[in-house]
């Protein structure tokens, strides 16, 4: 019992802090201290104990005293003295070790640190549209307060039957193949179903092709879910298409899928026809399955036309997403959906698996599935929005412009959401560190933005701007933003 106690526990350690057998074992040949593979695999295995002076260098190359590590002590780290008492303390699951989730991560938390201290900050962190004044059209309101007393229980896992048929009618629109009711599944917002298709899918080792910069959920999902996530880069001189050279180089026999998000956050990129081909060509080559994030559909600006990827796929297995919190403005209702199209029968096992974690969530929420169909049919008010004249149009093109008057940012223009993604000249600035950057930003101007490393780009020279606020302000921002940048340099 004691063996197999200390071999959880020295994995937990090497987990925590990174480290593998081999690292130990070098670690171990340069202190002369004899550790051979065999001995670590029978430490981990509890099969053996190590002997004193090794339990000590394990010990000590886990920042750990030997009691620590032998269990008998908790680790200093996890303890609370509560008078004379030791409390035993509770860390988060290593599960989370390598999730990022910074959009509402410790620059947000400085954010929120500063306005308990009375400041007032301006977060353009997050694309939550109503607290910028966008509201939900009064139609959808009324015909969710007309239904609630009609959704007080629990719908089908996947949905009310008339928000599914609306969506699928809405999924014919787009010409997306092989769709009937059952294909189509409701959800606490697309975050709850990316989460949940992660879930259901990725076993150990297994790799899904996510782009960089992404919507950083999709990473975190992947990992979660016990994956690897593996970015391809999507190229700034090419409209921020995805770089379909990097793809390739990318596919190993563990990758499963490819996800793309279309229209993209955080560029704003709208891929066109051939290079959504091109991306159907690559998963046909190498089997992959599809996951298309396309909740920014409707918000497409200069008359270009959203196409489902799904829709020129009929052969491969696909998974398109879309839903409510920006197209109209009701992120807070909570509604999403996916829809499984094309060669479902490839897919069969790994539906079954999505059924099951349907099916143990209940279902999502049934106040917001009531308004699907309202907010499906009729007049479109997101449209009045991204033409000449509208706000989010005319937002763009502001921001667009005093974005590229500041010396040493440079910007590619956004065909569609909401939000930009600009180029710093790092050399200009000294800068090393995107987060410092936002967060020298955010102490000296109060304005809240996510550094490019947010969205899991490597390089520290990009950030993301949500240019969802009043004009008035959004021109404050900007001119506040070129105010820092005409001095600021990065220590
Ligand atoms: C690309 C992308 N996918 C999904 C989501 C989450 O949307 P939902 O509110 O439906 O969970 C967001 C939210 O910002 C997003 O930008």
């Amino acid at each position: 019992m004691r063996r197999f106690i200390f071999s959880l526990q020295l994995e937990a350690l090497m987990r925590s802090k990174g480290l593998k057998q081999a690292d130990l074992i070098r670690a171990a040949e340069k202190k002369g201290i004899k550790l051979s593979k065999s001995q670590m695999s029978q430490y981990l295995a509890g099969k053996t104990m190590p002997r004193d002076n090794i339990l000590e260098f394990l010990a000590e190359e886990l920042g750990v005293t030997k009691k620590e590590l032998l269990l008998m002590k908790a680790p200093e780290s996890a303890v609370i003295k509560n008078g004379g008492t030791e409390m035993r303390t509770f860390k988060k699951s290593t599960k989370l070790d390598n999730v990022l989730y910074d959009v509402r991560g410790p620059v947000v938390e400085e954010a929120a640190r500063m306005e308990a201290a009375g400041m007032n900050i301006l977060k353009l962190n997050i694309g939550n549209p109503a607290p910028f004044g966008f509201r939900t059209p009064d139609e959808v309101v009324y015909d969710m307060s007309r239904q609630l007393t009609d959704c007080e229980g629990y719908s089908d896992s996947k949905g009310l039957f008339a928000a599914r048929k609306a969506i699928m009618q809405y999924a014919q629109n787009k010409n997306i193949p092989n769709v009937t009711i059952d294909d189509i599944y409701t959800g606490n917002g697309v975050s709850e179903l990316i989460q949940m298709c992660m879930s259901a899918l990725l076993d150990s080792g297994e790799e899904v092709l996510v782009p960089s910069p992404d919507y950083p959920l999709w990473t975190a999902c992947v990992t979660l879910a016990g994956g690897t996530p593996v970015h391809y880069v999507c190229d700034e001189e090419s409209d921020w298409y995805p770089d379909m050279e990097d793809i390739r180089r990318k596919i190993t026999p563990n990758t499963k899928a490819i996800v793309i998000i279309n229209p993209n956050n955080p560029t704003g990129a709208l891929y066109p026809k051939e290079v959504l081909q091109q991306i159907v060509d690559v998963a046909r080559e190498h089997q992959l399955m599809i996951f298309s994030d396309e909740i920014y559909d409707r918000l497409v600006f200069d008359g270009e036309e959203h196409v489902s990827i799904a829709s020129m796929a009929p052969d491969l297995f696909c998974v398109t997403y879309s839903g409510l919190s920006k197209s109209h403005m009701i992120a807070g209702y909570r509604i999403g959906w996916m829809v499984i199209s094309g060669n479902k029968r490839i897919g069969k096992d790994y539906i079954e698996g999505l059924n099951m974690l349907s099916n143990m969530r209940l279902c999502s929420n049934v106040p917001a599935q009531s308004i699907v169909q309202t907010a499906l049919g009729g007049h479109q008010s997101v449209k009045d929005y991204v033409v000449p004249g509208g706000r989010i149009y005319e937002q763009r093109e502001y921001v667009y412009k005093a974005l590229n008057d500041i010396p040493g940012v440079s910007v590619v223009k956004p065909k569609a959401a909401f939000y930009i993604f600009p180029k710093l000249d790092i050399k200009k600035f000294n800068i090393t560190n995107d987060e410092k950057f936002v967060l020298d930003l955010l102490k000296e101007k109060k304005i809240l933005m996510i550094h490019g490393g947010g969205f899991n780009w490597s390089k520290p020279d990009h950030f993301r701007v949500v240019y969802l606020p009043q004009m008035p302000v959004l021109q404050k921002s900007m001119e506040e933003l070129k105010d820092f940048l005409s001095y600021y340099q990065q220590e």
